[in-house]
């Protein structure tokens, strides 16, 4: 049945190029953030080139793939793309035509088949010397991506993903890419998926289907940097969401390095994205058939959507509603908590006056690094303040769904710079995310979190510390160039940003120094 799937965004290569120096600073920041957020984790070394250069995985395993060299991404994505979606018209209508001619003799039509592929490769020089469209485009510098419509197979043992051409496209031989399936193209622990478009020859002995399928299948990676809410959300599950959500469910997912606790973790996220089960694609040794396979996954930039190249104009405010949805919290039109609670009982009754709930904050203490060494201290401020305070320590296993409805219960989410703060989406709309900006990771705290936070119609209020609420005081006394100019260690390069300012760093916070912002706040709830 022609169980089309929704429009999959048609990316023009002109468009790609357009958006390409964008995308590149992008990648930079992605380079940064990849080692900003895992001050504990040891990486293997980056690639930064910005070539079609081959990462060789360094473990051996049986799947291992021969390093071919793909395919040169400018020679085999033709430049005049509406010439070639009409060349594709064209090879429509003729296939029509040659149906029609072969009707009456049946046996007929594989020897035509046959006569026929046997001009096309005397042809093809002249006619089919490249595909008529394009399957990768590795020309984003975040990501590359496949899409092959048609007669598309997937051999998971093998990873690997083929392509068979209807007849009168084949060609002598066909293009190959190696791609790494998902939104970290640099990244060594991705390993690659090898799509290929078979020749004439080939396409005659491509391995049977064992099992055919109506809907699309999108091929990607459950590894590379995830295990942190920021990683999770930007790496695999944003772009997952770019990538499907306009398939309404009806897609399958082939997962590449299947983590069984991602699944668990983010069941209600993938489950609502596809209505099939995920496939353990590694283990997966049959060959399966779909009408249209997607490798990889598009990526728009750090923990964000860009609606302009999403098939239905998705925003990343759409993201943060669809996830409240999916985690059945109260939809669009409900206020935060405070202004509810309030909102009733000032109707019900208003002798009650100083019985008002207070705010609520959730208090996030980071476990390791970036954590607060004086947290009493605060949390007794901010109940001084006025707000119910609520300190958790999230770790990765961690009930999603529970957390989710204490975010949804909570007017302020108050955090130092770190992943846990990526929870925001399931606060309401106009809660306050309060960031606690470390020293040095200025810039860090509106790229990675504030922007995004207002994006999606939540207060985001930073508070700078002062040189001496930073333990980097205590440790290294106010003239060292960490404490004095933190800029001046940015310009030395990652490694000792990275060691002073996401990993040495904690937090002393003043608590009188930080009391106007918490009044602040606490005027802006009430407003
Ligand atoms: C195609 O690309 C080549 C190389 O970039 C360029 O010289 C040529 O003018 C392009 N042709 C069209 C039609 O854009
Ligand atoms: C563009 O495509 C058409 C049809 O495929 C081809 O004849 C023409 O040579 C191509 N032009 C360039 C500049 O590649
Ligand atoms: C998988 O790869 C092996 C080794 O290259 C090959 O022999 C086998 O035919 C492939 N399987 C399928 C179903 O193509
Ligand atoms: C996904 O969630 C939406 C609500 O956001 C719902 O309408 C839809 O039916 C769900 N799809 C699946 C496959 O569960
Ligand atoms: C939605 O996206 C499409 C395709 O990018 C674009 O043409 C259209 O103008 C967008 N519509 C809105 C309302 O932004
Ligand atoms: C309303 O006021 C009462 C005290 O009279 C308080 O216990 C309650 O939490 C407030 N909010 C709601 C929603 O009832
Ligand atoms: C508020 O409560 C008092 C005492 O119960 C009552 O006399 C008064 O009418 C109430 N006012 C309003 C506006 O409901
Ligand atoms: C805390 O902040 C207050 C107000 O800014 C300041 O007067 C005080 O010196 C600070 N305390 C310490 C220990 O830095």
């Amino acid at each position: 049945m022609a169980a089309n799937s929704p429009a999959a965004a048609v990316k023009g290569v002109a468009k790609t190029l357009a958006r390409r120096r964008q995308a590149v600073v992008g990648f930079l920041f992605a380079l940064v953030v990849i080692l900003v957020l895992h001050t504990t984790v040891v990486f293997g070394p980056f690639q930064p080139t910005n070539g079609n250069v081959i990462i060789q995985s360094p473990t051996g395993e049986q799947n291992a793939r021969t390093s071919s060299p793909p395919a040169s991404p400018a020679s085999s994505v033709p430049n005049n793309s509406t010439q070639a979606a009409l060349h594709d018209i064209e090879n429509g209508q003729k296939d029509d035509a040659t149906k029609k001619e072969g009707q009456t003799v049946k046996n007929d039509a594989s020897d035509k088949m046959q006569a026929e592929l046997i001009r096309q490769e005397l042809d093809q020089d002249v006619k089919h010397g490249a595909p008529s469209k394009p399957i990768c485009d590795l020309s984003d510098p975040r990501y590359d991506i496949c899409e092959i419509s048609g007669d598309a197979r997937a051999i998971g043992t093998n990873r690997t993903v083929l392509y068979v051409p209807p007849v009168d496209e084949r060609g002598a031989d066909g293009p190959e890419w190696a791609i790494k399936d998902q939104s970290r193209k640099y990244l060594e622990d991705i390993m690659e998926v090898k799509v290929k478009t078979l020749s004439a020859a080939q396409s005659l002995v491509a391995p049977e289907c064992t099992s055919k399928h109506d809907v699309p299948a999108i091929v990607f990676a459950m590894n590379g940097i995830i295990g942190n809410p920021w990683h999770d959300l930007s790496d695999v599950l944003i772009p997952l969401f770019i990538t499907a959500r306009a398939y309404d469910g009806e897609v399958q997912f082939l997962v590449t390095e299947l983590q069984p606790w991602f699944v668990e973790k983010y069941r209600l996220i993938l489950t609502n994205l596809s209505r099939y089960d995920i496939v353990d694609f590694n283990k997966d040794s049959g060959v399966r058939c779909y009408p249209h396979i997607v490798v990889g996954l598009h990526s728009h930039g750090d923990l964000d959507i860009d609606p302009a190249r999403t098939p239905r104009n998705y925003t990343l405010l759409d993201f943060r509603l669809y996830i409240r949805d999916i985690f059945s919290l109260p939809s669009k039109g409900i206020g935060i908590p405070y202004k509810e609670a309030n909102k009733k009982n000032s109707t019900d009754d208003n002798t009650t006056v100083t019985e008002k709930q207070k705010p609520r904050l959730l208090l996030i203490n980071r476990g390791m690094s970036r954590k607060f060494v004086n947290l009493p201290e605060i949390t007794a401020a901010v109940q001084a303040a006025g707000f119910e305070v609520l300190v958790v320590e999230p770790h990765r296993d961690m009930s999603l769904e529970e957390f989710a409805r204490m975010l949804d219960s909570s007017d302020v989410l108050m955090g130092v710079h770190g992943a846990a703060l990526t929870n925001f989406f399931f606060l309401r709309t106009n809660a306050v995310v309060l960031q606690v900006v470390g020293l040095g990771l200025e810039r860090e705290a509106m790229h990675y979190y504030g922007a995004q936070a207002m994006k999606v119609m939540l207060q985001h209020v930073e508070y700078f510390i002062a040189a001496e609420e930073s333990t980097l005081y205590e440790k290294y006394g106010k003239d060292h160039p960490a404490v004095r100019d933190p800029d001046s260690i940015h310009k030395q390069g990652w490694q000792g940003a990275k060691q002073y300012f996401w990993a040495e760093q904690d937090i002393r916070l003043n608590v009188t120094r930080f009391a106007p912002t918490l009044h602040q706040i606490l005027q802006t709830i009430r407003e």
